[in-house]
């Protein structure tokens, strides 16, 4: 089967080579809609990176974390071999060899040190502060944390979130030890800390959307699609890539290309139509800053109409309506922009088609 090649993020590529040009700072948030291609563009970049840079990137997608003992785990990349209480001399050993890594590494012993401690956080960070202060003196360490709000919930004392916020904070703008990247595909997680007074004036954001148009088209001229097929995956991928993606191989395969993006939007259609008929048989609540709010099923109807004829919409404060569709993933929230709108073409357009089979029945 033939390969799909990485495409463009020319400005996004730009952006963070630009970051980690420069002495660590600010902590980086890397958002945007749900498959707009966040962690592919990384993965693209970590592959790219000199030697003069030592990517560990940890991700926290599907990992079960329910407590510091979990996260500890899939932080670090334990060594086994014999005991080393230096972790100067350990770190200066491996300066040269660090290639990509899928985690901190640490030697068996000193990690068993941090697990049996009280408070494992505070040796966890001074553990991390101090590999990271030996490489820096000959390598660029940069720390990317994929999908952070996995352990969002997860509290001991007192949140680990902020704990590791204070951390980030410490290695980039106080010590500038280390770039650290947080990536997320939770837009309401971006929409929480966004407003976070302590992350205020020490972190940045980077949005990686869906296509535009003209990169959509160019993408999709690589493997020969007409001036049809490119206008018809545009109205119902738009900029997606993984849709594109799928229509691409769609293509390839010599499979029909309308049957597909028709099977897609009934699909979706049928996915959104679910969430409303769960709502109208056993209704739903959310769990907002610790209270439990029952959700209307009117509202979120008229909070799914106001899209019939409007692609996206400014807000000032959201409403529990429109916090229950981010969470169903049907809507993205750019904290940002303060812009709303469905996570996808395909999104909207099932959106409109299953308003207006509700509202002509009524
Ligand atoms: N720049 C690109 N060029 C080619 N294909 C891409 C590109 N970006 C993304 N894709 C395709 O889209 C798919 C989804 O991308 P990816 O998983 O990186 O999205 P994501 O934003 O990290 O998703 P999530 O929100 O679930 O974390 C990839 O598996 C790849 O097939
Ligand atoms: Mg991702």
């Amino acid at each position: 089967m033939k390969r799909i090649e990485f495409h463009d993020r020319e400005r996004e590529k730009k952006e963070i080579m630009d970051i980690i040009d420069s002495e660590p700072s600010l902590i980086t948030f890397v958002y945007g809609p749900i498959n707009s291609g966040k962690t592919t563009l990384i993965d693209h970049l970590i592959g790219q990176l000199s030697d003069k840079y030592v990517p560990f990137y940890v991700n926290l997608r599907g990992r079960f974390i329910t407590d510091y003992e979990d996260f500890l785990n899939v932080l670090f990349e334990i060594e086994e071999g014999g005991v080393i209480d230096n972790v100067s001399e350990y770190a200066q050993s491996m300066i040269k060899d660090l290639k990509i890594l899928s985690g901190i590494p640490i030697p068996l012993n000193l990690f068993e040190q941090i697990f049996e401690k009280k408070d494992k956080s505070k040796d966890m960070f001074k553990y991390i502060e101090r590999f990271f202060g030996e490489i820096s003196k000959k390598r660029v360490p940069v720390l990317i944390i994929d999908e952070l709000q996995v352990i969002g919930d997860l509290k001991i004392d007192e949140f680990l979130i902020y704990k590791l916020f204070n951390f980030f904070i410490r290695l980039t703008k106080e010590k500038h030890l280390a770039h650290v990247f947080v990536v997320t595909s939770d837009s309401l997680f971006i929409e929480q800390v966004y407003s976070e007074a302590m992350l205020s004036g020490r972190s940045r954001h980077i949005r990686v959307d869906d296509f535009d148009y003209a990169t959509t088209m160019d993408f999709l001229d690589e493997y020969g699609f007409s001036y049809e097929e490119k206008e018809l995956a545009w109205e119902y991928c738009g900029g997606k890539p993984v849709c594109l993606v799928e229509l691409i191989n769609t293509r390839i395969n010599n499979e029909s290309m309308e049957e597909k993006v028709h099977k897609m939007f009934e699909v979706r259609k049928s996915q959104i139509r679910t969430v409303i008929n769960e709502l109208r048989l056993v209704g739903d609540e959310l769990e907002y800053k610790g209270k439990k709010i029952e959700i209307v099923e009117e509202r979120v109807l008229d909070a799914l109409n106001s899209f019939s004829n409007i692609e996206y919409k400014n807000y000032d404060m959201l409403t529990i309506e429109e916090i229950y569709l981010v969470k169903r993933n049907i809507l993205f929230v750019d904290a940002v922009r303060g812009i709303l709108k469905p996570q996808s073409k395909l999104d909207l357009l099932a959106i409109r088609a299953v308003m207006r089979k509700l509202f002509t029945k009524v």
